[in-house]
């Protein structure tokens, strides 16, 4: 099994995105998948201008000539997609939002009934067969990911592609101050990447249990007021200032 993971994070191996992708990338590679990782926000990648050469003139190929020419032959040749984004205004990052655009230059111009009875462009080569999506979240609930896997689930049908699964872990404040809370998480979510490389697929159970948030809200709070604290000194405010700011994230 090939898989190709592109972390859209613009805080590429610092970030909370990356610290899940990589526990998930071991856990593939124990099991055996080859796996080819990449750091968007290391690479420079042009916005689709919709000229649609592709679709027009030259099937297949996209005209802007950057590093988007690294990332096509392993879409290519992967069998698996592994969207690493963070929430970002609710949804996949810029960086991974323009990586998709670009890559309907896979697309015909021509419309097809699929076999889901939706209307989509047959394909002139084809994206992975099978798409994974890991995320975080800054805000501690999961409904923060609904419209993020809304979006995920509709460009896999774009692509004539499976959603294998998602690993949304929110709460991404509590993951960098207090970590120790999620290192089962990490062990759990290794074994996930191992279970998929094996059998193809991740047992829901497991993915449920991953995805069911570690802390309350209350605690998550109280773990986040000490963040909000070391951002208010840095902001040079005083304690006075900060109790009449907008509400305080350790009250009950
Ligand atoms: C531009 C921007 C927009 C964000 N929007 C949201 C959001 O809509 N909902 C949310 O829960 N978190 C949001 N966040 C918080 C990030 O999801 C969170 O900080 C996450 O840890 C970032 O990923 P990283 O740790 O890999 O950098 C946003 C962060 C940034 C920088």
């Amino acid at each position: 099994m090939r898989v190709i993971a592109l972390n859209g994070s613009a805080r590429g191996k610092k970030g909370v995105t990356w610290k899940l992708m990589d526990a998930f990338l071991k856990g593939l590679t124990e099991g055996g998948a080859t796996v080819k990782d990449t750091q968007l926000h290391e690479l420079n990648i042009s916005y689709c201008t919709a000229c649609l050469t592709c679709m027009h003139r030259t099937p297949g190929q996209c005209v802007i000539k950057d590093d988007m020419n690294q990332i096509y032959p392993y879409l290519k040749e992967s069998d698996i997609f592994l969207m690493g984004t963070p929430v970002y205004t609710d949804t996949m990052t810029a960086l991974m939002k323009t990586v998709m655009d670009r890559c309907i230059c896979c697309l015909d111009p021509f419309l097809r009934i699929d076999e889901e009875d939706r209307t989509r462009h047959p394909y002139s080569w084809r994206m992975p067969a099978g798409f994974f999506l890991i995320s975080t979240s800054g805000f501690p609930e999961k409904e923060s990911f609904d419209p993020l896997i809304a979006t995920y689930k509709a460009q896999t049908a774009n692509f004539g592609s499976k959603p294998l699964g998602e690993i949304c872990v929110p709460g991404s404040i509590a993951l960098q101050v207090e970590p120790q809370n999620f290192e089962p998480h990490l062990d759990m979510i290794g074994q996930a990447g191992k279970m998929l490389a094996l059998f193809g697929k991740v047992e829901p159970t497991l993915l449920e249990e991953i995805n069911t948030p570690i802390l309350s809200r209350q605690k998550y709070l109280q773990i986040a007021a000490r963040y909000e604290d070391w951002c208010r000194r840095r902001r040079g405010e005083t304690s006075s200032q900060a109790a009449s700011g907008r509400g305080n994230p350790g009250e009950n």
